[in-house]
Formats: C-alpha cells, structure tokens, sequence
C-alpha cells in the first residue's frame, strides 16, 4: 500500500496580477522577510514531500518563472486569461496522475504552515479508507472577515457553501467562519465538480470555491480542519496585509530566536531576511537587520543599527552601531566599528579590531592586528600583531587591474600612509606616518617615503606680502 504523500501534488496559484497591490511587479513577486511570497508558499509545499509542485503562472509569466529558474522540481501551467480560481485549478487537471491527491495552496498566502497541511493531507487519508472525506477545507475563525470567503454552514452546522465577500448579504458579511484557500481532493473528484463551474458571480469568474456547494448538495463528504494559527490565514491583497504578514513573520522569528536563548532589546526592532542562526547569550540591540545566510555564535553583542548579510560571526564578537556586515567571516573575539564596512571576502582571525570608519574587502586578517581609524583595505592579506595606523589606504586599484598587498607579522604601519599595490611588508617592518610606499619592505626595516620636512625662518606670511584686491574697483 502506498502512502498518501507519494500521491500527493500540490497546486499552487499565482497566476493573479494582484491589481490590489498597485504594482507592475506581479504579487507573488513581492517581498516577504527577503524572499517572494511564492518562494514562501513554494519552501511548505516541498516539505510535504509531494509528488509534484504545479506552479499556475499568468500575469508576467515569463517574469515569476525566471525568478524561480533554478528550482528545476517545478512545473509551470500557462493560464492565459485569469478567469478565477476554479478556472486556473482546471488548467493543471491535465497535468496532473489520475490516482493524485491534490492540494490546492495560493501563492498569496505564506504564513501557512507544514502542521496544517499534514493534518489536511492525513483528514483526507485514502481512498480504500472507511469514513474518509472526499474533499478537505481549511477554515479559521478569524476577527476581520472583510475580503474573504464566507463560510454558510445549514442548520444542522454542516458546511453548505462558501460565498465571496463581494457576493454576501449584510447577514452573510457578519460571518466570521472564512475560508483560508487551502482545499484537498482526489483528482477524480475535483474533476467533475470543476467542470459544473458556472462564472454567475459578482466577478463573473470561475470561483473554486463554488464547488464545496456543488458537493454539498450532492453528498459528498466534506471536512472542515481549522489553521493551528489565525495568523496561517493571513492573504496578501495590498501593501497594508504585505506589511502586516511581514511583521507577523518578524514576530515568529523574534519568538524563535528569544526561545533559543538570545536577548533582543526589542523584538519588534529586528529584521529577519533569511536564514539566521545566533547562538545563546547573544544580545541583540534595536534596529538590526540580518538578511541572507547568517549565523551568529555564542554570546556576540549586535548594537543597533548594524547591518549583517551572509556572514559568520563567531563567539564572543562585539559589533558596535552602524557597522555593515557583508560575505564576511569574523573571528572570535573580535570588535568591530562603530561605522566599520566589512566587504565579500573580508576574513577576520581571532581578536581582530576594525575601528570606525575602517573598510575591508577581499582581506585576509590574522590575529590580534588592529586597524582602529579610517583605513581602506582591499585585496590585502595582513599577519598578526600588526598595527595599521589610523588614514592608511591600500591602494589595490591601477584603474585597470586589482594587485595584492601583502603585510607580515608585527608589522606597524604609521598613521597616513598609502601602501601601493602590488606590494609587499616583511615580518616586524616599520613604516613611517604618511609615507607612500610603492617598494617592497624586507623584513624588519623602516621604511620613510615622504618628503623631508624643512623649516624657514624669516619669512614673509601672504597677507603681508601685497595689499588686499578691492573687488568692487
Ligand atoms: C480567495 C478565495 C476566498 C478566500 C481567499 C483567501 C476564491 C474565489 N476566493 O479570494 O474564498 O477567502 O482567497 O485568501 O477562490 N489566481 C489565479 N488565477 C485566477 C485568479 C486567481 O492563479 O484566475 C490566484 C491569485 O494569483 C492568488 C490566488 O489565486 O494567488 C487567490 O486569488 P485572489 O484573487 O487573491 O482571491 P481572493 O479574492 O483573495
Ligand atoms: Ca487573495
């Protein structure tokens, strides 16, 4: 015997513009904690373990399918004209094992989560078995029914049919039983009821939900199974649910990682973009955005206004305010801005300090060195114990090629000095404040690129050398 989630395939509608959102960009484009809504929908209906995934795309067809070009366990069906959800449905049937269980999701609706689906799919069972339903709804109870689906139950409490909010009576709109989008059925028995479709609505389209009340009347037996959350519920039809759902979503994460053991100054300060790990102890401060891959160790302090995007920070990491974090990796114990600008590419050993206004990128930094001031360090790979002073600039750049800086141990570069590329500074080498060293430096020895000073005694200073221009003569 096989088991349900082999037979399963997932339908998920998208083909919509979205007129709603006021937007060129189609609606499941849109972004949602740094991925598009679709992308949210499609990551739950892969942890089903489906047989398939069929996408429904129409409006900027093209567009939504680029963007989800490398998922290959994708199959797209065109629908031309939106004509409703019964109708977008009916163009996967085609498509789909005659044997499948389908499931039908919508691309506007992200927050749905596996537990619901499991329970959908498991209510739904198997065909061979006794007292299973035909067809699965998934309803919720939810304060602020305007827009949605209404759902009629008859006297006896069994559900009747759903009707949309833009066909209910004033008695029908005081619902509050909606309907979540979210149905299950065979193949075999979706099929007749999706050709009984009739367009004789407000929006003269072929409504999906139209069929709960073709069933109904003809006893099929339907089960209702409610969201485990209302938030699951939650559709985007405009920018004020985007940013709703969006905060929703924050709050989740925030609660995730508040549970795993990490102090946030404020949850409703921090902005998950991605997948974030952060270890234990570590205390975020307000206004932090973490986007991409990023994983945080144990007991690392984040001030506010810090930026991080695919990055490793290991243990016991200071970050101080307004620091960008960017395809870096960073050393335990290190300390970072205010104001630093960590580049892709930048590596930090242990107890590495990058002080304000301190840029790096493609730099490989051992430990213990220093650079605590305005310095710029590009395609440099730097030893330990080293001290860059405070204004020293590599310059990495001949306006055509990138060269390699490449600075020792113990090495102690003096503050303004511009280090031209490709160059090399030996183990414990000195280089003197604001110098600009374009030849190599062997190890140990000073070296002093700059003009020598001269004092002038008796001058003339400028205002008394010529009378002042009358501008006006
Ligand atoms: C729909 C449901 C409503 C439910 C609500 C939940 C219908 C008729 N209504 O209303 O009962 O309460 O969702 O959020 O099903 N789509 C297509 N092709 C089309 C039309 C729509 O692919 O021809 C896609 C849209 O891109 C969208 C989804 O189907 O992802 C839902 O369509 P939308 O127009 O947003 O339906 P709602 O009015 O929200
Ligand atoms: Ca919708």
């Amino acid at each position: 015997m096989d088991s349900p989630p082999s037979r399963l395939e997932v339908i998920v509608l998208a083909a919509g513009r979205g007129t709603r959102m006021r937007s060129c960009l189609p609606k499941v484009l849109h972004d949602l904690a740094g991925k598009p809504l679709l992308a949210h929908v499609l990551d739950t209906a892969r942890a089903l373990n489906p047989r398939k995934i069929h996408v429904v795309i129409g409006y900027e067809a093209d567009r939504v399918r680029s963007v989800f070009s490398s998922e290959k366990d994708l199959s797209w069906v065109e629908q031309k004209q939106q004509r409703g959800t019964g109708h977008a449905v009916k163009q996967v049937l085609p498509h789909i094992g005659d044997d499948a269980l389908v499931l039908v999701l919508f691309g506007d609706n992200p927050l749905v989560q596996q537990n619901t689906l499991d329970k959908v799919i498991s209510t739904l069972g198997q065909p061979e078995t006794k007292n299973a339903p035909d067809i699965v709804l998934v309803t919720a109870e939810v304060a602020e029914p305007a827009g949605l689906g209404r759902i009629l139950r008859d006297p006896a409490g069994k559900l009747a049919a759903i009707v949309e909010d833009k066909d209910a009576s004033p008695d029908q709109l005081a619902i509050r039983e909606i309907n979540t989008g979210i149905m299950a059925a065979s193949k075999t028995l979706l099929q007749p009821y999706l050709d009984q479709l009739e367009p004789d609505n407000a929006q003269n389209e072929l409504y999906l939900t139209d069929i709960v009340a073709l069933a109904a009347k003809s006893g099929t037996d339907i089960a209702v199974c409610n969201t485990e959350k209302e938030y699951e519920a939650l559709g985007i039809n405009d920018r004020a649910q985007l940013a709703e759902v969006e905060r929703v979503y924050q709050n989740l994460e925030a609660q995730r990682l508040m549970l795993g053991g990490v102090t946030l100054r404020d949850p409703s300060r921090l902005d998950i973009r991605g997948d974030v790990d952060v270890g234990m102890d570590s205390i975020l401060d307000a206004n932090i955005v973490l986007e991409g891959r990023v994983k945080l160790g144990e007991r690392v302090h984040v001030s506010s206004g810090v930026c991080i995007r695919d990055s490793i920070i290991e243990d016991d990491v200071v970050i101080h305010p307004n620091t960008v974090i960017e395809g870096a990796m960073i050393g335990k114990r290190c300390e970072l801005g205010p104001f630093a600008r960590l580049r892709p590419g930048s590596e930090l050993e242990e107890s590495v300090k990058l002080g304000n206004f301190v840029e790096t990128k493609k730099s490989h930094i051992a430990r213990g060195t220093k650079a605590s001031h305005l310095s710029y360090l590009g395609d440099s790979d730097i030893g330990e114990r080293s001290n860059i002073g405070a204004g020293t600039i590599v310059c990495n750049y001949d306006g055509i090629d990138k060269h390699q800086t490449v600075i020792g141990d113990d090495v102690f570069v003096g503050s303004n000095a511009t280090l031209i590329a490709p160059l090399k500074i030996g183990d414990g080498g000195f280089i003197a404040a604001g110098s600009t060293i374009s030849v190599e430096v062997a190890k140990e020895e000073l070296a002093i690129g700059r003009g020598k000073q001269r004092n002038i005694t008796g001058w003339t200073p400028p205002a008394k050398r010529k009378p002042k221009i009358n501008r006006e003569s």
